[in-house]
């Protein structure tokens, strides 16, 4: 089956830190497996290392220390056309570059290039096993217009709201907040595709709406205002499994915003709980058909979007008139949502080990497929006929 597990994590992102907390929280629960873990943890600014330190919690208290004495790597087709993880650091005269086997990689980014689809792109290039959604699901689930167009396509009910870019703004700014104004007298506003809360804000009036938009776009040149949810309880569900073949767990009641908890928190505190320490009600103290009807409506999400692995779908519920609407997709939730799992049956070794599996799975039954054709159609005559070439007519 498989032996080799790059753990892939970190990245660009705001969420950074909590993606290294997720992946060590991986690497523990996979102790036991047998299974050989490889680190690959990609800096802020994007470069691609590894070495056995980078598997500890430990390492990470001082980053520059980390990045020198990690190896740069990449990954590498080899002579047998297998995919391998590289060492790029140019080694001397007679010293050939390390490389390691990698046969399934465990995303465990969280938001930005490493949950956008473009991570799961380049493991699609190398033609890798990878744990969590496909290139598109993860592409709209990381955008809050795309999922709530999926999720009205299924009956799945979104709050109303106003989606614009940066230039619609500046053209047509006085038009647009009297749309913004007339959706309701508190609204909130978001960047599409952040995470964290980062850039969101809850107004009411005109002035405090602008300041807010202004500060939105400096984190994203699309925003969406929607209408505020009051009272508002959020509640959140996540699907485990591979399209049509998943399962819902019990869900939770997350206690106001998750703010991003410092790393000396992590550390000191709790740090093996990582998300799981974030305050939060599980199971959610909510009725049993609304339970009911969310864990219905993300299973359905899950299957439309043809999510894979773990995803948590969240929503906002008006507490007055018990209405649910559908807020965002973590196509890669903190701590794969464990604490959730732990609650419905499957423990955090089993969670890791159907990740992997359902990776390896998904990634057999791709390579099944027709993906190309052994006839070169560019050695035919036809070429011949091509228009628009140098030298041809
Ligand atoms: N329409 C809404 N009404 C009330 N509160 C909202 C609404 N949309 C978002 N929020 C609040 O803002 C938080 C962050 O918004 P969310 O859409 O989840 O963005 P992010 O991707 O940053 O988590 C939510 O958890 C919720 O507390
Ligand atoms: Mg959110």
């Amino acid at each position: 089956m498989y032996q080799h597990v790059l753990i892939a994590f970190g990245g660009a992102s705001p969420e950074h830190e909590v993606s290294v907390i997720s992946a060590m929280q991986a690497a523990s629960a996979l102790k036991d497996s047998g299974l050989e873990l490889l680190p690959l943890y990609v800096t802020k600014s994007g470069r691609f290392l590894t070495g056995p330190q980078l598997l500890e919690l430990e390492s990470y208290k001082d980053l520059k220390t980390l990045e020198q004495t990690a190896l740069p790597c990449a990954f590498q087709t080899d002579a047998m056309g297998r995919t391998v993880l590289t060492e790029t650091r140019k080694g001397g005269l007679f010293s050939k570059p390390k490389s390691w086997p990698v046969d399934v990689v465990l995303v465990a980014f969280h938001g930005a290039e490493g949950e956008n689809g473009a991570f799961q792109g380049l493991c699609e290039q190398y033609n890798l096993p990878y744990t969590g959604s496909g290139v598109m699901a993860s592409s709209v689930g990381m955008d809050k217009k795309a999922a709530k167009i999926m999720a009205v396509s299924c009956g799945v009910p979104v709050v109303e709201g106003i989606d614009f870019r940066e230039y619609e703004w500046v053209a047509g700014r006085d038009t647009l907040l009297e749309q913004l104004l007339a959706l309701d007298s508190t609204v909130v506003v978001k960047p599409m595709q952040l995470g964290s809360s980062i850039g969101v804000e809850v107004v009411s009036g005109r002035e405090p709406l602008i300041r807010a938009i202004e500060t939105g776009f400096r984190y994203d040149a699309r925003l969406l205002v929607e209408k505020a949810v009051r009272p508002l309880r959020e509640v959140n569900c996540a699907v485990l499994g591979n399209g049509a073949d998943a399962q819902a767990s019990v869900c939770e009641q997350p206690k106001g915003a998750e703010e991003l908890l410092s790393f000396q928190d992590k550390y000191m505190g709790d740090a093996g709980k990582g998300m799981a320490s974030a305050s939060r009600i599980i199971p959610a103290p909510i009725s049993d058909e609304l339970t009911t009807a969310i864990q219905q409506a993300s299973l359905k999400l899950f299957r439309e979007l043809g999510a894979a692995g773990v995803a948590r779908f969240d929503f906002l519920v008006n507490d007055t008139s018990g209405k649910f609407y559908f807020n965002e997709i973590n196509t890669i939730p903190g701590s794969f949502s464990f604490y959730l799992w732990d609650k419905s049956g499957v423990s955090f070794p089993q969670l890791m080990t159907k990740l992997l599996d359902i990776a390896v799975a998904r990634h057999r039954e791709k390579n099944g497929r027709v993906r190309s054709y052994d006839t070169n159609l560019l050695s035919t005559k036809a070429v011949k006929g091509i228009k628009g070439l140098k030298g041809k007519g």
